[in-house]
């Protein structure tokens, strides 16, 4: 359209000086007579740009406002003048907008779940840690895991933060200390529990994830999916764990097994380290 416009200003520049020196110099015209024809190549840019004005579906005035923040944002104005400085009150925090009081209690249930998750990858990894028991392998993993854990309780923390909610820590369950099992051994039976915590976690990430698409919080919705994502990976890995170990059986093959899993505990571990910031 530029390209269009300019091309004909400028075929028609020499004819347009021509007809401005031959007229008649207008000095001043008296009100009631005829506007004088415009020069036609203006006259044909100005339709063209008049035609593309017109067909925008978002089409307005030039000499109309669009947007008086003074006006339309005197919600927030008045919200931001009465927020009080360091109240623990929803209604006082300064950034809060669209934020649901059942979405930021849900985030808060997801921070106690993380937080149970990482306690109970805690006890796991003290289990595989013990003289009698002595799978450095499995004890890394599972301190990694807990680690990991922690990191998305962090990233909710700051979700939480970043929209004006306020975190609230629960009391936790202490969980388990003693992974042996006399069928399935201590591996597989941990790898087991392991599995379904985090299915349950996929779980409660998915009715978080209505709740927010219930209060039609597209920002939240779209956190939600990326840890989602994440955690689908999850559940695939430890699924394949618990493949592994019921291959291999109690015996040299978990010692095998978990020397394997020595290496993924450090990538889970430097991950986990990143996103906490620490
Ligand atoms: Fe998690
Ligand atoms: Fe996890």
């Amino acid at each position: 359209m530029f390209v269009l416009r300019a091309s004909l200003m400028r075929a028609a520049a020499p004819a347009c000086r021509a007809l401005t020196a031959s007229a008649p110099k207008l000095t001043a015209r008296p009100l009631g007579l005829a506007t004088p024809r415009p020069c036609p190549a203006r006259y044909m840019a100005t339709q063209a740009q008049q035609t593309t004005v017109t067909n925008s579906p978002s089409s307005y005035r030039e000499d109309e406002i669009i947007f008086n923040p003074m006006v339309e944002g005197q919600e927030q104005i008045e919200q931001v003048a009465q927020a009080s400085m360091n109240s623990g009150k929803p209604e006082d925090s300064f950034a809060r907008l669209n934020y649901h009081p059942e979405s930021e209690a849900g985030v808060n249930e997801q921070i106690a779940h993380e937080y149970t998750m990482s306690y109970a990858y805690h006890a796991m990894s003290s289990y595989f840690s013990r003289d009698n028991v002595a799978l450095p392998g499995l004890a890394s993993f599972f301190r990694a895991a807990s680690l990991e854990e922690r990191s998305h309780a962090q990233m909710l923390m700051n979700f939480q933060a970043t929209r004006g909610g306020r975190v609230r820590l629960a009391a936790l369950a202490a969980p388990e200390m003693d992974y042996n099992h006399l069928e399935k051994g201590d591996a597989l039976h941990a790898m087991e529990l392991a599995l379904a915590l985090e299915k349950l976690n996929f779980q409660m990430l998915f009715e978080l994830h209505k709740t927010a698409e219930k209060h039609e919080d597209s920002n939240m919705s779209d956190f939600l999916e990326d840890m989602l994502s994440e955690q689908a990976e999850g559940v695939k890995e430890v699924s394949d764990y618990v493949a592994h170990l019921r291959r291999v059986g109690k015996g040299l093959g978990v010692v095998l097994f978990d020397e394997k899993i020595a290496q993924r505990a450090s990538e889970v571990a430097s991950t986990a380290v990143t996103a906490l910031g620490a």
